[in-house]
């Protein structure tokens, strides 16, 4: 029985340091065995790897340091007391990811389903305590179902102090949640506070609720992968990434990491680029079509402009209009941010503004600069959109680049009319650098409806009315509609030839390296949530 294999040795310590050392090293290797061989195959069966072979296939090899192997849970009700397998059901230490150390927990869904009960907590806190006082990401992986019963409240502590800690360490170091079965409750609730959230598609599921509670209260039939899968959470917005297998997740995870700084008082690894970063980036000039309302794929641009084309997009199926990611130029890491005129022609929404704000905050945490690619018709206009919140969820979007203090370029690429333009971080709202393409038209609205507020009068009484709104819509383009109005007044630093993009971010990430701000004491600001 698999709670036989796991549990302490019967009868009296052998004698002697020498028996004691082989007892010892027979009771490890019974932890680091785990499993019987039948849990480990209905891990496999159902495409899913042990907690062990996880942290073997994540982590260098030969690089896991295990912490708390021998602890045990110490509750005595409904026959417990009888079942004290050792790990209590989670895995945690630390090792390495490419060299850099990492700190890491996983369930381990043979013991008790990977539920958490008060000892199984007490080793996710160590660890949690430990990443942050060490100063290097924490990765959960996750294949557990929630607070463990038969421990009432002591699971439901100990879930508290995991989201406490969650919080404590937001900003200050990485988390990353990889989830990887069914993660009911708790199991759920902890990833949310984290930066990113990696799904694989039929196994892992997150819900608060599970299918039978769910029937039972209203009467609604579905099943894990219908109510909380990877593809339901990449549209939700909960799931950074979805992947079709554990190892697809593990490989971005490390491409993730890469990314990233081990915490918030370092700068993201650097590395030298073997892509010139003077290179003309002539595909963008087909890439971007003249006419305002033509779509295309930002992403192209994005590619276009970074080392190598490599570009990591976050949260690709949810709020498709503005896209987010990880990238570098000239080597240094830098978080993208555009508005993507293939979906919703670009329109900032409620969602898409969501998602670029936290997306934001995140960058801003981790000394990761920050690369505004703008072209944006506004703020979509609706019922819908106003009920809802636009105003509220604009506004986030609104604080997290007013108070973003990393280096900050803007690239006005097309158009930028009205809030939107303002919002996607704009000079006034305190960009370092305003940098537009000779194509660039801001105003406060397109030519056409601009003509029809500001001139309705003299177009109703003109004798030919088409010919003269034709003609105020031309001197209002004349006017307003380029980007050399905005050059004259200081808003826009340079218009630059859009083939020198790369060459000009990379300048002025360069000048911003030694960027600092101080800023007054608070406690914290309040942003509308
Ligand atoms: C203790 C549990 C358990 C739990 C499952 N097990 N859930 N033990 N506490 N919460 C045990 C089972 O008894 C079983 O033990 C083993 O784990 C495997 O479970 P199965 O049901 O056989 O597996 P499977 O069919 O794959 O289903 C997995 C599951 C289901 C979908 C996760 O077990 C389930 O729905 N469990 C309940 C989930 C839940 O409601 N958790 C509480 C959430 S509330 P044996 O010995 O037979 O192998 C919460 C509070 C915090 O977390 C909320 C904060 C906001």
């Amino acid at each position: 029985m698999r709670e036989k294999e796991l549990d302490a040795p019967a009868g009296l310590p052998a004698e002697g340091l020498i028996d004691r050392t082989t007892e010892l090293a027979v009771i490890k290797q019974r932890v680091v065995e785990g499993l019987n061989e039948e849990s480990a195959q209905r891990q496999h069966r159902l495409g899913k790897l042990t907690a062990r072979e996880r942290i073997e296939r994540l982590l260098d090899p030969g690089s896991f340091t295990e912490l708390e192997m021998l602890r045990r849970h110490r509750a005595t009700d409904f026959g417990m007391d009888a079942k004290r397998p050792y790990t209590d059901g989670v895995l945690t230490g630390w090792g390495t990811v490419d060299g850099r150390k990492v700190f890491v927990y996983a369930h381990d869904f043979g013991i008790f389903g990977g539920s958490l009960g008060e000892a199984h907590a007490a080793k996710i806190h160590k660890v949690m305590d430990l990443a942050q006082s060490a100063g290097a990401p924490l990765i959960g992986l996750n294949d557990g179902a929630g607070a463990r019963i038969q421990e009432g409240v002591m699971a439901l502590a100990g879930y508290g102090g995991i989201f406490r800690r969650n919080v404590a360490a937001s900003g200050v170091i990485p988390q990353i949640s990889v989830m990887l079965g069914p993660c009911a409750g708790g199991a759920a609730y902890s990833p949310a506070l984290t930066d990113f959230v990696l799904m694989v598609r039929r196994t892992a599921s997150m819900y608060v609720t599970g299918p039978d509670v769910i029937k039972a209260v209203t009467g609604e039939e579905i099943g894990l992968e219908g109510l909380g899968g990877a593809d339901v959470h990449a549209e939700s917005g909960q799931a950074t990434f979805v992947h079709d297998d554990e190892d697809d997740a593990f490989e971005t995870l490390r491409w993730l990491l890469s990314y990233l700084p081990s915490n918030n008082r370092e700068f993201p690894p650097a590395q030298a680029p073997a892509d010139p970063v003077d290179r003309s980036c002539d595909r963008l000039l087909d890439i971007v079509p003249n006419s305002p309302n033509q779509p295309y794929d930002v992403r192209q641009v994005i590619e276009e402009i970074v080392d190598h084309g490599d570009f990591l997009e976050l949260q690709q199926a949810w709020a498709g209009n503005v896209v987010i990611g990880l990238a570098r130029i000239g080597g240094e890491v830098v978080g993208m941010v555009a508005n993507q005129p293939m979906v919703l022609a670009g329109v900032l929404d409620i969602e898409a503004s969501q998602k670029a704000a936290r997306f934001i905050r995140f960058c801003d945490s981790f000394n990761i600069p920050l690369v505004t690619l703008v072209d944006v018709p506004g703020f979509l206009p609706g019922v819908d959109q106003e009920r809802n919140g636009i105003i509220r969820n604009g506004a986030k979007l609104l604080y997290a680049y007013c108070e973003a203090t990393v280096p900050r370029i803007q690239v006005l690429m097309r158009k930028a009319y009205g809030g939107a333009y303002i919002v996607m971080d704009s000079r006034s709202i305190g960009t370092d650098l305003s940098l537009a393409w000779p194509s660039n038209e801001v105003a406060v609205m397109g030519a056409e409806a601009a003509t029809n507020v500001i001139h309705r009068r003299a177009i109703q009484n003109a004798d030919d009315e088409q010919d003269t709104r034709r003609r105020l819509i031309e001197e209002y383009q004349r006017t307003l509609m380029h980007p050399y109005y905005g050059a004259e007044r200081g808003l826009v630093d340079d218009v630059i030839d859009p083939r020198e993009t790369r060459s000009a971010i990379h300048t002025g990430l360069q000048m911003l390296r030694s960027k600092r701000v101080t800023l007054p004491e608070r406690k914290h600001g309040n942003s509308p949530l």
